[in-house]
């Protein structure tokens, strides 16, 4: 008996991670993402489940100057600060995408300014992705293995802490988004 319910709460907890950036390693969480989330939220953040299921666990201990989940997942800068790489004009950058479950939805891959908490480029746009109708044979291979080209970012973002790239996944029958964030400066 306990056996099964060890290995139920394992299927369970796998089933959860539905998707993340693996490569380049993106943002990792930390002790400021606790503190700005509070505990509760950091721990689904943690659990690698969707950001909606995150919102779901808002109490008193949540900064909301501070925890932005729907950006970046929630995950602040300060907790990785040596996770920060140098992709100059013109570099390619391949991406893998760890997908546990398909949920149909659309995606895309942003350059974002840290600061404003906007997108400033457009780098991959998925008008239908993780397609759960389809069979492993028919996935699209750039779904979880694709690259993008840094483009002509001016000096917006030449300081570290400025600007990062988002993968963006929403899943529209499940309401589930999913995003990983990888800094980056472009000098
Ligand atoms: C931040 O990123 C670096 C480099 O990938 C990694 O070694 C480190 O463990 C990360 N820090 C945290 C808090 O996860
Ligand atoms: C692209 O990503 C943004 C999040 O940065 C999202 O708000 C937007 O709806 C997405 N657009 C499309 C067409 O996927
Ligand atoms: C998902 O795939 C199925 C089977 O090929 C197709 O009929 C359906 O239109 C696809 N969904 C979307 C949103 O494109
Ligand atoms: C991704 O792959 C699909 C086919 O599997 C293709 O139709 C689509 O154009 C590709 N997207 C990009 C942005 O290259």
């Amino acid at each position: 008996m306990y056996g099964i319910v060890v290995s139920l709460a394992l299927l369970v907890g796998s089933a959860l991670g539905h998707g993340m950036v693996s490569s380049p390693t993106p943002r990792a969480l930390g002790p400021a993402a606790q503190e700005a989330c509070g505990t509760a939220v950091y721990n689904v953040l943690k659990s690698g489940t969707s950001i909606e299921n995150a919102v779901k666990k808002i109490d008193s201990a949540y900064d909301a100057t501070a925890c932005h989940l729907f950006f970046c997942r929630g995950t602040q800068f300060e907790d990785n600060l040596s996770n920060t790489r140098v992709y100059k004009t013109g570099t390619v950058v391949p991406f893998t995408v760890d997908m546990e479950a398909h949920h149909t939805g659309y995606a895309n891959v942003s350059v974002v300014d840290l600061a404003a908490q906007v997108p400033i480029a457009r780098l991959f746009t998925w008008p239908v992705y993780a397609n759960d109708s389809l069979g492993p044979a028919n996935w699209p291979k750039n779904e979880t293995s694709f690259s993008v080209t840094i483009p002509d970012l001016g000096t917006k973002c030449e300081e570290a802490g400025a600007c990062a790239i988002q993968w963006w996944w929403y899943g529209t029958k499940v309401d589930q988004t999913y995003e990983s964030c990888v800094d980056f400066t472009t000098k």
